[in-house]
């Protein structure tokens, strides 16, 4: 096919091709997942790193975006019609006191909880909320642990349009909720956990609610831009590992989608690898990883204090897999006393996030112990949310009343 931006499914088996503008949200013919393909820029990566560059300096909106600054790898629109809130050029920050940060050569957090609103979905959502005002949605919706629903309730009263978020009951941070409902979104409560709040979310198709969850392959497109620009911040010398927290597996998969494109358009050769956390409580990715088994099998009652990846049936475990194996990577999980740890860990850094993104240093501290890092790597820990996404967490934890 084309040379025009286009879909196509996710499994190479199949490998159907699918013009965007039918809004597909999975293959016709066998159900998977699909990918946005973006013919690659045929531009030399040196003139290309330097424009990415020379755009942080300008006030234009669309430069002025961390995402679309990079946009010779993303679906092309009219600038007028970009749903932006000035996303990514989020820091990376060197850890100083933390006990890994001994045990390898550097060690960084790249920050995406400094987000607008607070975590790493605003980088996808810029692109998804763009390409659903494209596509003529008359409503937004998807279902959450908290973070997509704050994000997609932002991004989608920038465009004006209605925004429904499917949320477990009692399962999401207060903090998380307060964002949706004061961005405007409307709350449908779900009995249950994330798992069931994106089934009712996916029953609903085609009742004209244009879904914005991770199976929507444009907001992928848009946190592909995270690896971009963490190579910029390393002067494109790729590190040797970058380690993310795994939910619904969205993120690795769209980290897994910028490495291969940038290694086929010759902006780096290295591969880093990517590693996946999940919490042991909640951690059918691993399991599968550990065991081998050829498909992922679901689990029934995920349970972990970091609320934001307490997901027992992650949409996008094919292609975390697939990004998996190109870099060489893998997943693992870690206790809730090391998640609490590492946490607390981040918080005496000066730097905090929220617990989902604290398994990366836990992660790293128990790689690095192991064996496992080289003393002499670069290793990166995503950090996905903020400190100020779940305060009630560290109350619980302070040993003091809340409100003291
Ligand atoms: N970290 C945070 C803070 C998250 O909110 C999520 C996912 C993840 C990590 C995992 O990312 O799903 O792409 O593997 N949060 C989703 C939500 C599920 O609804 O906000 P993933």
């Amino acid at each position: 096919m084309p040379d025009a931006v286009h879909l196509r499914c996710s499994d190479p088996a199949c490998a159907a091709t699918l013009d965007a503008r039918d809004n597909p949200l999975a293959c016709p013919r066998c159900g998977g997942l699909l990918d946005v393909v973006v013919p690659l820029p045929q531009a030399d990566p040196r003139d290309l790193q330097r424009a990415w560059l020379e755009r942080r300096r300008s006030n234009d909106a669309l430069d002025a975006s961390g995402v679309w600054r990079f946009r010779e790898f993303l679906p092309a629109y009219p600038a007028p019609a970009l749903v932006s809130l000035r996303e990514g050029n989020t820091p990376l920050l060197d850890a100083r006191h933390v006990p890994a940060a001994s045990r390898v050569a550097r060690l960084f957090f790249k920050h995406l909880g400094w987000n607008p609103t607070g975590s790493f979905k605003d980088t996808g959502m810029t692109v998804g909320i763009t390409e659903a005002k494209r596509a003529g949605a008359a409503r937004v919706a998807c279902a959450s642990t908290g973070n997509t629903a704050a994000s997609m309730a932002a991004y989608a009263a920038r465009a004006g349009l209605p925004a429904r978020a499917y949320l477990p009951r009692g399962a999401v941070s207060g903090a998380k909720l307060a964002q949706a409902i004061d961005y405007g979104a409307e709350i449908v409560e779900v009995d249950g956990n994330f798992d069931a709040a994106l089934a009712r979310l996916v029953a609903g198709a085609g009742t004209g609610e244009y879904f914005v969850n991770s199976l929507n392959p444009f907001r992928l497109e848009g946190q592909k831009t995270v690896i971009f620009e963490l190579l910029e911040q390393l002067q494109w010398s790729p590190p040797d590992v970058i380690v993310v927290p795994g939910g619904n597996l969205g993120n690795v998969s769209a980290f897994g989608k910028a490495i291969e494109e940038l290694v086929a358009s010759g902006l780096i050769a290295k591969r880093p690898r990517l590693v996946v956390v999940q919490a042991e409580g909640a951690n059918p990715f691993a399991r599968l990883w550990r065991s081998g088994a050829a498909a992922l099998e679901p689990q029934r009652d995920p349970q972990t204090e970091a609320t934001a990846i307490r997901i027992g049936a992650p949409a996008s475990w094919k292609k975390a897999l697939r990004a998996l194996r190109f870099t060489d990577g893998l997943a693992m999980d870690v206790s809730e006393n090391a998640i609490r740890d590492a946490k607390a860990a981040i918080g005496r850094e000066g730097i905090g996030c929220e617990p989902a993104s604290a398994t990366t240093l836990a992660a790293i501290e128990q790689l690095a112990a192991d064996g496992r890092i080289d003393r002499d790597a670069t290793v990166v820990a995503i950090l996905t949310g903020h400190a100020l996404k779940d305060p009630d967490f560290i109350m619980r934890h302070s040993g003091r009343e809340r409100g003291v």
